[in-house]
């Protein structure tokens, strides 16, 4: 865990680098190559649950094109100067979601995905910024990240991509296999490959106040239940039938003074919006389902993985799997809460408490 963080603990991490100022940690993942061949990840953007980009460039001008690519778009591309990027590889690949659980300390809450990128010589996305606080961590090959604290974040104009107009590099460094880069959001960065080479990013997203309201106004919309009608056994003679008098804008006013919100509806909102899974995700319940006796013996035998698409998380007696919510207490609780902090549960433990949750999240294809 030390050399990932070049050497600070998480607590010291978090402290003086997280969402604050980048870290270059050399040798981060000691031998670290990544876990993907470059006609893997060309395998994967061509199908059509994946999502892919291949980004392309000519000089300082970028093309990007979205996926799914036929094996043919690969072929025709020249020796340098394109990337191929997957989103979500820890959706589709276990070595993926693995890599994650490296990241257990930053809350599961922040996490969006595990994206990679593979790389020519002399491709990459161009310089940019996210709104993502991301590790860039690098697999197979070399690639010269340069970044840059900036103000200025103005983009070319009429662009898929989010070109800067203008990026001076700050600091550079060349990356080679297991070395790791964070960024808080909005650095200016631009990542070349130097080599033929992948980079793994693990992004953590910081939605925006807007986004946080809209989630809000959606949740109250759905569990405000108000009562009453509209009455004015007072109306006042008025001299414009067509003016909005004060009496009726001061009676609505008090009905939206009476709309009262606490804690507890901003945790389900947040338990519910942040354990949604994202619009295009679907999960398969298993083909020929084992019966529940089947499937406990089996997860006793083996343990249970939880499907990586799902998203598990908690607060107190409440606990937010998928865009659900479940009251849980006693020791469902303690076996959940393992599933939720670790992604898995392990063989031999005894899990009959939470059977009942466990099978019915297995037969939706929750689970594994
Ligand atoms: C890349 O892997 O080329 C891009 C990653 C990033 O800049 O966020
Ligand atoms: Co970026």
């Amino acid at each position: 865990m030390t050399s990932l963080l070049g050497g600070l603990t998480p607590q010291n991490f978090l402290t003086r680098h997280w969402h604050k100022t980048p870290l270059l940690a050399r040798a981060a993942i000691p031998g670290f190559l990544g876990f993907l061949t470059p006609a893997e990840i060309k395998t994967l953007a061509t199908r059509a649950d994946v999502q892919s980009r291949l980004v392309i460039r000519t000089g300082k001008r970028f093309e990007m094109r979205h996926g799914p690519f036929r094996p043919i778009d690969f072929k025709s591309l020249p020796d340098r100067d394109w990337t191929v990027l997957v989103q979500e590889l820890n959706h589709w690949v276990p070595d993926g979601a693995d890599l994650l659980n490296q990241f257990n300390f930053a809350p599961h809450a922040r996490l969006d995905d595990l994206m990679v990128s593979y790389a020519v010589p002399g491709g990459g996305v161009g310089p940019h910024f996210d709104s993502y606080d991301v590790f860039l961590l690098q697999g197979f090959g070399e690639r010269r990240w340069s970044i840059a604290k900036t103000r200025d974040l103005e983009l070319i104009p009429n662009s898929d991509l989010k070109i800067l107009k203008r990026f001076k590099p700050q600091s550079t460094w060349d990356l080679d296999a297991g070395d790791l880069l964070y960024l808080p959001p909005q650095y200016a960065h631009d990542g070349v490959a130097l080599s033929e080479c992948f980079t793994y990013s693990i992004g953590f997203r910081a939605p925006t106040h807007q986004e946080w309201v809209d989630n809000f106004l959606d949740y109250l919309r759905d569990s405000l239940v108000v009562k009453g009608r509209y009455a004015d056994p007072d109306l006042a003679l008025q001299s414009h039938p067509a003016e909005l008098s004060d009496q009726l804008l001061k009676k609505i006013r008090d009905i939206m003074q009476s709309v009262r919100w606490n804690d507890a509806d901003i945790r389900s909102c947040v338990g519910r919006n942040l354990s949604e899974p994202k619009n295009h995700i679907f999960f398969e319940p298993p083909e020929k389902p084992l019966t529940k006796a089947r499937f406990m013996a089996k997860a006793y035998e083996k343990g249970l993985r939880l499907n990586p698409r799902s998203r598990l998380l908690f607060r107190g007696n409440l606990l937010f799997i998928n865009g659900e919510e479940i009251l849980f207490k006693g020791e469902t609780r303690r076996i959940l809460i393992q599933l939720a902090n670790n992604s898995q549960l392990s063989a031999g433990g005894n899990l009959a408490a939470a059977a009942d949750l466990l099978y019915a999240w297995y037969l939706e294809g929750w689970l594994n």
